[in-house]
């Protein structure tokens, strides 16, 4: 298939390019470069021994994205690009409904005008809210808390009506749970500017000596160790679902009945914040200090997946240990420590 990978420079995106590549697709990137740098282009080539096409520019750009879709000869999307930092979007709100909301609705202009109707978007777990029960299904009740999932969720909701209003359209709606590590060569990987806010970028630049400790946020939530658990997922296994789902837009077998499907990507498995510590300090051979501080706000006890609907109807599965996460994560660092 001709892929459009909005985001592609990104983190996931970058990923999922190479498992593209990987599987014989052809891959077209359209990314803005406004929290990525253009250098892992080069990255996803060389490891992939594999060209593909890049076009600097935004999804906002609605002509620069109908041009792109019919240059290349687009056969389906998969959107990535969007803003992620949840803290920036309760300060600046109106920024995240323009470029993830407005960004969307752009993207599903141009493919309207375009005549494609094969999407599969990129998610969050954040847009559950708080858990009602665990593990989260997909059926579980949507109730985002910070203007970043509500961007999410508005967009979701304008999937849901676009499905509606047009059975040619196919839509697979991805939910992302905590995904961490990087590919296997080091070469690509989460990467963020400033002082990271997710935990295992965090904990990668304290064994890099970069920070002097990590801040546990809070060791007394009704957990078996008082620390945080999440659904951490290897972003290689995050990255092939994204095959997965486009599998199942292109089988007319699978989606008879419906022309949007909603999954989780988790692995169904959380660990706590002292599991993490404990399994990268152990596979990588390092000391991770810590101190236990403060709750974080707007944080949960826990949160994990019931990844059975993407399991059985995507046949998709999370194959990777958290070991493999954690000695990803540190191989990433390393390589770019040695740069540095
Ligand atoms: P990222 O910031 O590394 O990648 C996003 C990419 O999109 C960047 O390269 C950025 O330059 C580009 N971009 C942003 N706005 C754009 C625009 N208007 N036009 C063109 N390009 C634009 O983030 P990521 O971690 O790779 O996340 C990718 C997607 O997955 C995001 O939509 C994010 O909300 C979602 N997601 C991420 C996580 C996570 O923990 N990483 C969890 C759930 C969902
Ligand atoms: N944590 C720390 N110290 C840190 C950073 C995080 O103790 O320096 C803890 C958090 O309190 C939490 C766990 O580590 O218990 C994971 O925190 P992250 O910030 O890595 O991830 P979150 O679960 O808070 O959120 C992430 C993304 C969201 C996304 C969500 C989906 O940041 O955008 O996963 O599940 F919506």
């Amino acid at each position: 298939m001709n892929v459009l990978l909005t985001g592609g420079i990104g983190y996931l995106g970058s990923h999922t390019a190479l498992s593209l590549l990987e599987q014989g697709h052809e891959v077209t990137i359209l990314d803005n470069l406004s929290n990525s740098n253009l250098t892992v282009l080069q990255c996803i080539e060389s490891i992939s021994s594999k060209q593909l096409n890049f076009v600097r520019g935004d999804v906002l750009e609605n002509a620069l994205v109908k041009n792109t879709i019919n240059q290349f000869k687009i056969d389906a999307v998969i959107h990535l690009a969007g803003l992620k930092a949840v803290g920036e979007s309760v300060l600046n709100p109106l920024k995240y409904y323009e470029n993830n909301v407005q960004g969307a609705i752009s993207l599903l202009d141009a493919m309207l005008s375009c005549n494609i109707r094969s999407l599969v978007f990129s998610s969050s777990a954040t847009v559950y809210g708080a858990p009602q029960y665990l593990p989260i299904n997909e059926e579980h009740p949507t109730n985002p808390y910070n203007p970043y999932g509500n961007s999410k969720f508005f967009i979701e909701q304008i999937l849901i009506d676009i499905a509606r209003s047009n059975k040619d359209w196919t839509i697979v709606n991805l939910r992302y749970f905590n995904p961490v590590g990087s590919h296997a060569s080091g070469l690509i990987g989460d990467n963020p500017n400033g002082i990271p806010s997710n935990l295992m970028p965090y904990i990668n630049q304290v064994a890099a000596n970069q920070r002097p400790f990590l801040n546990v946020f809070g060791g007394d939530y009704e957990t078996l160790d008082g620390t945080g658990i999440r659904d951490y997922i290897h972003v290689e296994d995050l990255s092939e679902a994204h095959l997965a789902a486009l599998s199942w837009i292109d089988d007319p077998d699978k989606n008879r009945d419906i022309n949007m499907n909603t999954f989780n990507i988790g692995t169904g498995v959380g660990y706590s914040v002292l599991d993490i510590i404990q399994a990268y300090e152990q596979i990588n051979g390092l000391k991770i200090p810590y101190k236990i501080t403060a709750r974080r706000e707007g944080d949960v006890a826990a949160c994990y997946s019931d990844p059975t609907k993407a399991n059985t109807v995507l046949g998709w599965k999370a194959l990777r240990t958290l070991e493999d996460m954690c000695k990803s994560a540190w191989n990433f660092q390393k390589l770019r420590a040695i740069d540095i």
